[in-house]
């Protein structure tokens, strides 16, 4: 049963129970209502206390119910049947009351939260609105203010600031017990039904506000928008129509392709656990050592340390201990000044990270992460006396973005146990985590690097061995194109607009600017011998380099950055390009946006084929979440292979078709592209073993 009902004196206690999260789905639903019919009418019941079984609450909708016909009976109906019962119904909110769960909670006449609750509408995450009351009842109960605050933003309080805005009545260690404890004791009072509160007021300034934060933070969704919308209803319709708006809404946009791609990410995310084709248990790792303490390093030290891993980070001289010792302890200062801990916790955390100089005295642990600099001959070297240093079972991972993981793992006795695992910058910050498989990665070996990524809460996805794996091979592409379109009549400028009006974080030349036009030099160049001579080169970001305009460390690469701060168009850099044209004998074009969006999104969704088809990517669902998590792909078009199945795969073959006349050695159709065309395939189905 969904819904379970106990009866304790004259309280009645409903629990949800519906594992893993208690989502609200139709059983629970129907549970409800059946609970609600046959409570009220018993006459002898004073209170009725409605909780969650387990440690949540209710965690929303069931989202994966979003995908079919609404089945009564439906959830406002339901919130409302608990709002008008006969007795009062008790929200003992035990853990998260997400989404629909918060909004059952609004319907109750009182609301007590568990120390450790959760309790928000994170609703627009998903790409709709709160389908259940949470935009008119809310703002009736904390005022128009907080409730513009919390679900245009799809916000998630913690008890005490639920408290502190009026969302909860009461905190208790064991809510159950305080609401049977306010019944008993005649305590309980009430204040009008939400649904029956009169219109909120009017707060103009407020909306506003609400409206420049969502068209920044939110930039290019939907959701947020039509929710302020809503709660702007609120203060000028009554209860009903406001109701009937918000029911209105949340259909339209459940069912729009934002919400499916965000549905998509969502479900991605929480599927990209330990793939069901590593068979093996992962080594047991109390300790790690890792190697480097540049940035890199540090971050990942910092993040084991966290996660309650026993560190020791590894440095070739006194000088680099200390300024590796400098890079860690800047990582524990900034939490603090953040108010992640204290800094009594942050001094005790950092004395637990042991750092030392060479290979001589390493604790006996299940895993190395090697984050050196990025040189096969240094990485060699450093595997080697790893090999040796380490016991036989401990497994030796890579953190390199580009090298041969097969070439680092020949350099040991232990190929076996040797995987990359490439962590993105910030590393205790950015959630994604590539997993390397080179030739001879037991299953042991990749087990360990999800078992660790799991405890790191990342998000892990599975790489074969390429040049950049998965997100720097499809990068590498988007720039080269990038390039070509620059070389051919746009300005870096006008394509970081085009791009960011598509949804990317932020433009191409904008990250590298800020990344260091240095590092993509060295890659080029490293390629260069392998280079097909009959592929197009754009020599401008060379020679970009070779003038020093590196990037914002230099105050100057593809913008200027005058005094450090932020970054201002350059026009002598049309020149250069202008320039470089004529050298190259190109005719330089109009370029429309439209054009830069198509020809770089193209780019991207063929490289992303080729790296399913190739089997570098199991699934097109791990290259979504590469994409979404470690490159600034907008999330709410759910990644380049989901974006891919929304325009069809015989509509992207005729546009690349059509550029691959221009130039067939870049525009070569992936083999995959052309097969999913002539079949009338989903890229989300394919490359799935
Ligand atoms: N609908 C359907 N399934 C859901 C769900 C929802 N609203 N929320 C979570 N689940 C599923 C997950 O897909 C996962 O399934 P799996 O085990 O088959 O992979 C399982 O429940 C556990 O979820 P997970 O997120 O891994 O658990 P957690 O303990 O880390 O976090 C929550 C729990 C409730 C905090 C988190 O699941 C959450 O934020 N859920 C979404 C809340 C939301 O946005 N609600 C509004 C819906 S409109």
């Amino acid at each position: 049963m969904a819904v379970q009902i106990t009866r304790k004196g004259d309280v009645a206690i409903v629990s949800i129970d519906n594992p893993p999260v208690n989502a609200i789905g139709h059983a629970v639903r129907a549970g409800l209502l059946e609970a609600v019919e046959t409570l009220s009418a018993d006459g002898t019941l004073k209170a009725v206390v409605l909780t969650g079984a387990g440690k949540i609450f209710a965690a929303g909708a069931d989202a994966r119910e979003f995908d079919t016909p609404p089945e009564s009976p439906h959830l406002p109906d339901v919130a409302l049947a608990i709002e008008t019962a006969p007795q009062p119904w008790i929200a003992a909110i035990n853990g998260a009351a997400l989404g629909g769960g918060c909004e059952l909670a609004l319907a109750c006449r009182m609301r007590i939260a568990g120390t450790n609750a959760t309790i928000g509408l994170p609703e627009v995450t998903l790409g709709v609105v709160p389908g259940a009351g949470g935009t008119q009842r809310l703002p009736r109960l904390v005022g128009l203010k907080s409730a513009l605050d919390i679900i245009p933003q799809g916000k998630v309080l913690k008890a005490d600031a639920a408290k502190a805005v009026g969302l909860i009545d009461r905190i208790a260690d064991d809510p159950v017990a305080e609401a049977m404890a306010l019944v008993d004791g005649g305590k309980l009072g009430f204040g009008a039904r939400l649904s029956e509160r009169a219109a909120v007021e009017a707060d103009a300034t407020a909306v506003l506000d609400a409206r420049s934060r969502a068209a920044k933070r939110m930039r290019g969704q939907i959701a947020p928008e039509r929710a302020i919308d809503l709660l702007e209803r609120a203060t000028q319709e009554d209860f009903d129509r406001g109701m009937a708006q918000e029911r209105e809404t949340f259909l339209e946009l459940r069912q729009g392709e934002q919400a499916k791609a965000l549905r998509h990410i969502f479900f991605a995310e929480r599927g990209a656990k330990k793939p069901d084709s590593i068979a093996a248990e992962p080594v047991p790792v109390d300790t790690v050592v890792v190697i480097g303490g540049g940035t890199m390093g540090a971050g990942i030290a910092y993040a084991l340390e966290r996660a309650g891993y026993t560190v020791t980070l590894v440095e070739t001289d006194e000088g680099a201990r200390e300024r590796a010792e400098a890079n860690v302890g800047r990582l524990f200062k900034d939490a603090v000044k953040r108010g992640l801990m204290a800094q009594e916790e942050a001094d005790e955390r950092q004395a637990r990270i042991t750092l030392v100089v060479g290979y001589d005295d390493l604790p006996p642990a299940g895993l190395a992460i090697e984050a050196a600099f990025e040189s096969i001959e240094v990485k060699r070297e450093i595997f080697g006396k790893l090999d040796e240093a380490l016991p036989k079972h401990a497994i030796l991972a890579t953190n390199t973005s580009y090298l041969d993981v097969n070439e680092i793992a020949a350099s040991t006795s232990r190929p076996e146990r040797v995987l990359g695992l490439h962590f993105f910058s910030p590393a205790h910050i950015m959630k994604l985590l590539e997993i390397v498989r080179a030739d001879k990665t037991s299953h042991e070996a990749l087990a360990t690097g999800f078992a660790v990524g799991a405890k790191l809460k990342k998000i892990p996805v599975l790489a074969g061995v390429c040049d950049g794996f998965i997100g720097n091979r499809i990068l590498f592409r988007y720039r080269e194109e990038a390039d070509v379109l620059m070389m051919d009549g746009s300005l870096p400028w006008l394509i970081d607009e085009a791009m960011v009006e598509f949804g990317m974080a932020m433009g191409p030349y904008e990250v590298q600017d800020l990344s260091g036009l240095d590092i993509s030099y060295a890659q080029r160049k490293r390629r260069a011998p392998t280079r097909d001579p009959n592929r197009r080169y754009i020599p401008i970001a060379d020679r970009m380099v070779e003038e020093g305009r590196i990037g914002k460390k230099a105050s100057v690469g593809w913008y200027r950055y005058p005094g450090g701060g932020g970054a201002v168009v350059d026009p002598l850099l049309e020149d250069l390009i202008t320039e470089e044209a004529h050298f190259a004998k190109v005719t330089r074009r109009e370029i429309s946006p439209d054009e830069i969006r198509e020809r770089l999104t193209l780019a991207m969704i063929n490289e992303a084929a080729d790296i399913l088809n190739d089997g570098i990517a199991q699934k097109a669902s791990d290259i979504d979440l590469v994409m979404v998590h470690g490159y600034g792909f907008p999330r709410w078009r759910g990644g380049p292979m989901h974006y891919a199945d929304t325009i069809g795969a015989a509509a992207i073959l005729d546009k690349i078709r059509a550029f691959e006349r221009d130039d067939p050695v870049m525009w070569r159709p992936s083999p995959l592209i052309v097969n999913l065309a002539a079949s009338g395939g989903r890229f989300a189905n394919a490359g799935q073993v």
